[in-house]
């Protein structure tokens, strides 16, 4: 290997950066992935306006219109890298069965055998762009901090706003601080002379590697969302899981809202949705006619971490800074909150560009009469109906920080989180599951999250629409063996008792049944206020609910309808239990408990047994 002083390479760190362990590690780095130059980001407002200057240029970037979209850009990316790449992410633990049936994985001398050569030279003719963040709150106990190397300025840039990345995180580093070491390359090194595209990366080759052992976080090919901004799933998520597990607490696929009652009561609301399945929506959910005087504030849009406090009960923050949010399907009426988020500061990534220099997509609201798709190609409404192309890419996302947010929680960035009263956790379902269930006991919360099942959509690349199980929605987030996952929930009920609390309950809900017109049946969005009132309603004894097969559902006198036409033919179709629905169901809970057999806990088997004889019962 040749040192970077040989490859002429200035590996000098300014004063700022006095880590002894991260100035050595970055000149290692160096070493091995050979960048033209090394950049140490200080996250000022300077250095982010140069690097959206440099891709304008470098045409990675087009400056929205400003009189419209104030301080805005938009990417396209490339249309091999469009979304997660579910099938080459990887948990390199020594042991296969700590990874577990549901995760890729590979021994970790084996893994690194195989990145060696590919990061060998991987970003000659690039900056390798030291990024340093914090997860949490900066320099608060909760907080973990990450370094992130990287060879893409987009990064950078969505790093500044999803992450606290800075200078200060180096001050809190110190002398001996410790740091999550986040390697990645888009995976496209320029010979000399070679003209650079406006998207690299490797359309063949792609790595999202997890070592959860030595905590290190190693990504190839891809500088698309959670593949590239390393803080928010490879850290906040499947490393931050595995610290949870060792450490008693929890890291969760997990929205954190706060809602106010008209009486001025504050609860708190943490709710566990698969990729674009609505998390955003409801962290900013505004409560439609009818629900006046209720309020929603959002903490987080897509990640949690939650830890058990001495008073007994379960505290939660949001580690990112930031939204990465689903484009598509939002609107000033589905979710005007995100809207009035998005007016300026924001980078848009594959939606469409309007004539005028602003942005459009699908559900935005009336087409353009003309456009560019996120490919670059004319687009007219005309052209979509005639072939279905698309003007925005289905994944295509806006960045942008929560300040922006006019929902914010005031506690949104506090270091003590905010005490959860509820869990929700919910799947795409068009048939089969109820709007609303609540769970009787922890444990059969537990069994509910676990056997979660939902339709596939375009946040993860390959099929979409497809059933698959999603348990807790951490089927593509959990760095460690799914069904030792399981268990740490199970015995959070016993170390919460033993601290003498009584536990939030948890619920399940389904926004996305769909009538014999193949139309949603529920409204949805804001109207989703009414169901979260009935779970407020039922932990204040306020309602009585209905027993049912797995679990409690209200009664059409116990949702406040005022201001929805809701007829209770509609609320049927949507609350029905089916039975020869959920015998089809149980027997995919089985398969399952076949695939997580290893360690599964005896009591998740023993609570399907008991669903299974109330079923044959019913
Ligand atoms: P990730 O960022 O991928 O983790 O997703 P998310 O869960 O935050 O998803 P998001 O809230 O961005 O929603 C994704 C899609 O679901 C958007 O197209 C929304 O319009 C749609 N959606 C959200 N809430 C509802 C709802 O209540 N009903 C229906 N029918 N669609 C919804
Ligand atoms: C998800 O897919 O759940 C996301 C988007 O939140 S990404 O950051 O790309 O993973
Ligand atoms: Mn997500």
């Amino acid at each position: 290997m040749n040192s970077p002083a040989m490859l002429g390479l200035n590996i000098q760190a300014p004063a700022f950066v006095k880590n002894a362990r991260l100035i050595a590690w970055v000149a290692d780095m160096a070493a091995l992935c050979k960048p033209a130059r090394i950049h140490w980001c200080d996250g000022s407002e300077a250095e982010y306006n140069a690097l959206c200057e440099q891709m304008v240029a470098s045409g990675t970037l087009k400056r929205l219109n400003p009189a419209k979209r104030p301080n805005s850009y938009l990417a396209w990316s490339d249309p091999s890298d469009v979304a997660r790449v579910e099938d080459r992410t990887f948990i390199c633990s020594e042991k296969q069965e700590d990874a577990g049936p549901t995760n890729n994985w590979k021994a970790p001398a084996e893994m690194r055998a195989t990145l060696q050569p590919l990061f060998d030279g991987c970003m000659a003719g690039r900056t390798m762009y030291v990024i340093p963040f914090s997860m949490g709150p900066l320099g608060s106990h909760i907080a973990q901090i990450g370094v992130e190397l990287s060879d893409s300025p987009y990064v950078v840039t969505n790093m500044k706003i999803m992450t606290r990345m800075g200078r200060a995180v180096y001050d809190v580093l110190g002398v001996d601080g410790e740091f999550v070491p986040c390697v990645h390359t888009v995976g496209a090194p320029l010979a000399e002379g070679q003209a650079d595209v406006s998207w690299p990366c490797n359309p063949t080759t792609k790595y999202i590697v997890h070592y959860p052992e030595t905590r290190e976080i190693w990504s190839y090919g891809s500088g698309y969302g959670g593949n590239a901004l390393l803080g928010k799933k490879c850290l906040a998520l499947r490393i931050a899981s595995t610290m949870g597990r060792d450490q008693g607490w929890l890291a969760e696929h997990m929205l954190i809202l706060g809602v106010t009652s008209p009486e001025g009561k504050k609860s708190h609301v943490a709710a566990a949705f698969p990729s674009a399945c609505g998390k955003t929506n409801f962290a900013m959910l505004i409560p439609p006619q009818g629900l006046n005087g209720w309020t929603v504030t959002t903490i987080g849009d897509d990640i949690a971490w939650i830890k058990p406090h001495a008073d007994g009960k379960l505290y939660a923050i949001n580690p990112e800074a930031g939204y990465f949010g689903v484009a598509p399907g939002t609107n000033t009426l589905t979710n005007p909150n995100c809207m009035a988020s998005l007016t300026r500061d924001v980078i848009f990534t594959n939606v469409a560009l309007t004539d005028d220099g602003d942005v459009w997509w699908e559900g935005m609201g009336e087409a353009p009469a003309h456009a560019i798709d996120w490919q670059g190609k004319d687009w007219t409404p005309q052209l979509g109906k005639e072939t279905g192309a698309k003007a925005a890419h289905p994944n295509a996302r806006f960045t942008v920080a929560a300040t922006n947010n006019p929902a914010l929680d005031p506690a949104w960035d506090d270091p003590a989180g905010v005490p959860i009263d509820a869990f929700i956790f919910g799947g795409r379902r068009s048939t089969t599951v109820p709007l609303v269930t609540e769970a009787r006991t922890w444990m059969e919360g537990v069994y509910m999250a676990a056997t979660m099942g939902s339709e596939t959509t375009a946040a993860a690349f390959g099929a979409q629409g497809v059933v698959r199980r999603d348990p807790f929605a951490m089927l593509p987030f959990t760095g460690y063996n799914m069904s030792d996952y399981f268990q740490h929930w199970l015995d959070m009920e016993h170390k919460l008792e033993s601290l003498g609390h009584t536990l939030p309950k948890i619920f399940c809900v389904n926004w996305f049944r769909k009538g014999a017109d193949g139309k949603f049946v529920w409204p949805g969005y804001g109207e989703n206020m009414r169901v979260l009132k009935w779970m407020l309603d039922r932990i204040e004894g306020k309602v009585a609910g209905q027993d049912n097969l797995f679990g409690v559902g209200p009664t059409y006198e116990e949702i406040e309808w005022s201001g929805l036409d809701f007829s209770r033919a509609q609320f049927d179709s949507v609350t029905h239990i089916d039975k020869a629905d959920w015998t089809a169901e149980l027997a995919l809970h089985s398969e399952l408990f076949t695939l997580l057999a290893h360690h599964l806990p005896q009591e998740l088997q023993a609570t399907k047994v008991q669903i299974e004889q109330r079923l044959a019962a019913a």
